[in-house]
């Protein structure tokens, strides 16, 4: 396994694989990587001749306030499970040459970034589409994987990538969960074990309206959402920050009956730490 810095350097050799014909799998990552993010190696790892990680706490996709600073960083450990996972290289650009002092272009998505995450953290998917343009660039993919979890910003992407014709497959890996349901993530190490008990309510809450759908053929999507409030609802230290059945690739907010195309999307405080999460409720 190969670690590359340098800008140029990827570039070149990306460039370089592109016109030997070679198939490049892209996993992009904030580091901190999980089991989520290494199944996602193992996911584009079999269709691709090479496999890159890029590992970039991106700053633009954080607002003021935001968990920049504090976002968790062990580049060494990455590394170690980036060459378990058998990846070919790691791309660990540094923020000064991603970012230029006189740098003055962004990539902005309008429609699917609007609602949901967008609406409360408004710079975020601007900072996620601008990076995610960057990385293509100096990679060059042919296939990105990208975590559900994400659902928003999977959307958001796909959007991109067809807008900006980026001759790119995205691949989409289901949600890996802890043991207790919660849904893995970088941020889950911020909570106390409190805190981790009022956030597995999440993912309870989620499985108990699949129950509904499957189960009871419950369809309106407001008697859904009321039972998802009543589970998280127990938690002391939740806040709900959005709750709501979407259109799964538009994310445009649905209302009276569920569709086959209806995902429940959550964003919840649990004290400080803002998680999100998500349940198709057509075909899981
Ligand atoms: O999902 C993430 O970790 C980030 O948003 C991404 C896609 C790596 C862009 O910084």
């Amino acid at each position: 396994m190969e670690v590359i810095s340098c800008l140029s350097e990827m570039q070149k050799s990306s460039l370089q694989w592109e016109r030997e014909g070679k198939k490049i799998g892209f996993v992009p990552t904030m580091g901190s990587l999980h089991l989520g993010h290494l199944s996602l190696v193992d996911l584009v790892r079999d269709q691709s001749d090479l496999v890159i990680v890029s590992i970039f706490v991106n700053p633009t996709q954080f607002a003021e306030g935001e968990d920049l600073e504090k976002y968790p960083r062990d580049l060494e450990r990455d590394l170690l499970l980036c060459k378990e996972q058998k990846v070919d290289y790691v791309f660990t650009p540094r923020t000064e040459d991603i970012y230029k002092v006189n740098a003055s272009t962004y990539i902005a998505e309008k429609s699917v970034s609007e609602k949901l995450c967008g609406q409360s953290r408004p710079l975020h998917f601007k900072g996620v589409t601008t990076i995610c343009a960057k990385l293509f660039n100096l990679c060059r993919p042919t296939f990105v994987a990208l975590g559900q979890k994400d659902a928003q910003q999977v959307s958001v992407l796909k959007r991109m990538i067809e807008d900006l014709h980026f001759p790119i497959e995205v691949i989409v890996g289901r949600i890996v969960r802890e043991t207790d349901g919660l849904a893995m993530s970088s941020r889950n190490v911020y909570l106390n074990d409190t805190q981790r008990e009022d956030a597995r309510l999440i993912f309870q809450a989620l499985i108990k309206v699949k129950k509904l759908v499957v189960e009871e053929k419950t369809i309106n999507v407001d008697r859904l959402k009321e039972e998802l409030m009543k589970v998280l609802q127990q938690g002391n230290s939740v806040r709900v920050d959005y709750a709501e059945v979407v259109n799964r690739n538009t994310m445009r907010i649905e209302e009276g009956n569920i569709s086959k195309e209806s995902l429940l999307v959550v964003a919840v405080w649990v004290d400080s730490v803002r998680l999100i999460d998500n349940m198709d409720l057509s075909n899981e």
